[in-house]
């Protein structure tokens, strides 16, 4: 598994695993395009031997004291192996590394895996959109994470910074 930041020439691998990950919804390539190059954004991939299997974008405004969770996503032929946690953590790392408390996301009500595993890194739900996702007419769940009990719950004896710890979990993040 191998993290590093996310470049515009990763445009096309990331779109072809949109397309196929969220086929009623997927982001259009101007918008992907767009995220990958905003400077409050932090968008990263995993390759496996050279090919892009995951990515993850947060958006953490510098400064702001809340992120989003912007999108995750692993192709399902490398789904089931830590990679998305590997990618989450990732993110929360980075949101720590900018000072973030709060991490927000929202997430289908009708994805319970997706669900599974913000609430084992501590997210909890704190609102709903009803009928958010279009044209699926799914709710969205609004879920939140506190950041400092997030990185105290996982290296609470660490001195070494959060994104370190994480990093060292994840691969190798740049
Ligand atoms: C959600 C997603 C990113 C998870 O990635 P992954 O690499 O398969 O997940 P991991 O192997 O890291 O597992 C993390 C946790 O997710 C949950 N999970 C993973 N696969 C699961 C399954 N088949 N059934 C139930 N829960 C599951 C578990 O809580 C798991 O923790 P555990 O291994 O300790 O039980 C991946 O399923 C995906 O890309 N789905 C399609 C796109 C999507 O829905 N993205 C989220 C949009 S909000």
């Amino acid at each position: 598994m191998t993290l590093r930041r996310a470049t515009a020439d990763d445009l096309g691998a990331i779109m072809a695993l949109e397309r196929a990950s969220f086929p009623s919804d997927a982001w259009s390539e101007a918008m992907m395009a767009e995220e990958i190059a905003s400077p409050h954004g932090w968008y990263i991939v995993d390759e496996q031997a050279g090919a892009l299997v995951g990515y993850a974008g947060l958006r953490a405004v510098r400064g702001a004291k809340d992120a989003d969770v912007q999108t995750i996503t692993i192709a399902e032929s490398a789904r089931g192996r830590g990679r998305g946690r590997a990618l989450l953590r990732a993110l929360m790392a980075e949101a720590s590394d900018r000072g973030v408390h709060d991490v927000f996301l929202e997430v289908r009500d009708d994805n319970p895996v997706a669900q599974a595993l913000y609430v084992s890194e501590g997210f909890q739900e704190i609102g709903r959109r009803p009928r958010y996702y279009q044209p699926d007419d799914v709710d969205a769940v609004v879920m939140k994470a506190d950041l400092r009990g997030w990185v105290a719950a996982r290296h609470p004896e660490s001195s070494a910074s959060a994104a370190d710890a994480a990093r060292a979990q994840g691969g190798v993040c740049s």
